[in-house]
């Protein structure tokens, strides 16, 4: 297994072009299967997530072909309605697959999503919309079996609590649906936008996407379509944060700061020098950042991809902080690796309690989910000395080749195979 080995009190100077969002390209790259003709793809980033996609639906038997700026898929001539085990257990959003293939063939299986390190991560909210539109559910050796009688029936779903990925299974379910679907306590997030002006082009008929009901007419076919991907804002706000933490000018570009109005703030707030252009963040170095209480939220709140990430600067700022989890119960992994590093941060339930002012030293670190592990290369660049971090993999998911990325900036990180 790859680990990083990173230099720490790095230098940052320069900037960043933002690749395209992770959580906007996999439910895309789904919805795909709804349709037969192209659905060409730019600004596609180049992830281990992306890869785990790509086999799935080729598993199924999806066609891609792609050149130099884009990814163009096509679902003709689909021949599997089974998801394998050993393809879904290596990415929760696999699950994201149920509900368009339910529009395609009325018999699928799919294995039960593997958990993760940050929870169980439970289907429920997605079986629940999904039997709303007609289809019954039986379980076999960890399989989910999913059967519809002949098409699926729009319906009116209510969803108890907030769900990205349910919102985007049903949306994407009720396009070919017979009749109107509308959902109710939808999630708000850029990606579902951004599906939804994708499926929109293709020729699908949604309308309220971004607000907390949305409905759908559902069509008999979609069309030939092409769309770019939104830039990733967890990615932005993740170098944001790191240029905070080392006090560097920098540049973060291709970025859509509307989708980061909230973390923005909260850094405004805690005294970073941040000038906010139309497309990029520029940050300026500051005299005294401090520290300030957070909790995340579903969009348009704090998101809790950056949790992690501002946990790692909570640590080295002046002051105590504090940070509440809402969306997940097992999301402070990065508190103990954190702490290795010289941290000094408490977990009470689903609140941290950090303390600042801490000097932090580079070890030997394990990363855990995706998010923390991104948090423990930030702490490592601040840090003084080497830190190690095990099991990149994780790291991969989501951010492409950090080594190189960061590298072209100035801190020093090597992979190590
Ligand atoms: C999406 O995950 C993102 N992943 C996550 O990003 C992100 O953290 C999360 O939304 C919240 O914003 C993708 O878009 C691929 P949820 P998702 O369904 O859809 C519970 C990253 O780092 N829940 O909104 O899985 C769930 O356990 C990843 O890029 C149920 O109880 O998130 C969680 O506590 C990490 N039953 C909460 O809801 C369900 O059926 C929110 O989950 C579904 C979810």
């Amino acid at each position: 297994m790859d680990k990083l080995k990173i230099f720490g009190k790095a230098n940052l100077k320069g900037f960043i072009n933002i690749p395209g969002s992770k959580n906007a390209a996999l439910p895309i790259m789904a919805c795909s299967i709804l349709s037969n003709e192209n659905l060409r793809l730019k600004n596609m980033p180049n992830l281990l997530d992306i890869k785990t996609m790509q086999k799935l639906l080729k598993s199924f038997g999806l066609n891609f072909y792609s050149d130099q700026d884009s990814l163009t898929l096509n679902s003709k001539n689909l021949v599997n309605n089974v998801a394998d085990y050993n393809l879904v257990n290596k990415m929760r959003a696999s699950i994201l697959v149920l509900g368009p293939l339910l529009s395609r063939f009325k018999k699928v299986k799919i294995s039960l999503p593997g958990g993760c390190a940050i929870g169980t991560r439970p289907i429920n909210l997605h079986l629940f919309g999904l039997k709303k539109l007609g289809a019954k559910f039986f379980f076999e050796d960890g399989y989910i079996v999913a059967k519809i009688k002949d098409r699926l029936i729009g319906n009116i779903i209510n969803f108890p609590t907030v769900s990205v990925g349910a919102t985007e299974n049903i949306i994407m379910a009720a396009v070919l649906a017979k009749g109107k679907t509308k959902i109710v306590n939808a999630a708000r997030e850029p990606e579902i936008q951004d599906l939804v002006k994708c499926l929109n082009k293709m020729g699908a008929k949604i309308k309220g996407a971004g607000k907390k009901i949305i409905e759908i007419e559902g069509v008999s076919k979609l069309n030939q379509a092409e769309h770019s991907i939104i830039s990733d804002r967890i990615v932005a706000g993740t170098y944001t944060i790191a240029a905070i933490m080392l006090n560097k000018n920098f540049v973060v570009k291709n970025v859509n700061p509307e989708h980061l109005i909230k973390p923005i703030k909260i850094l405004k707030k805690m005294g970073a020098n941040l000038i906010i252009g139309k497309n990029h963040i520029e940050i300026k170095n500051s005299k005294l950042i401090k520290g300030i209480n957070i909790e995340t939220k579903p969009y348009p709140g704090f998101p809790t991809d950056l949790q992690a990430q501002m946990m790692a600067l909570m640590s080295v700022i002046s002051g105590k902080s504090k940070i509440k989890e809402n969306i997940f119960e097992n999301r402070f992994m990065h508190v103990s690796e954190l702490n290795r590093l010289g941290a000094n941060i408490t977990v009470k339930n689903e609140t941290a309690i950090i303390q600042g002012n801490n000097k932090l030293k580079g070890a030997q670190v394990m990363a855990s989910d995706l998010r923390a592990s991104v948090s423990l290369v930030i702490a490592g660049l601040y840090a003084k000395g080497c830190t190690t971090i095990n099991r990149v993999y994780h790291l991969d998911r989501g951010y492409e080749s950090i080594e190189n990325t960061l590298g072209k900036c100035g801190p020093r990180i090597v992979r190590i195979n």
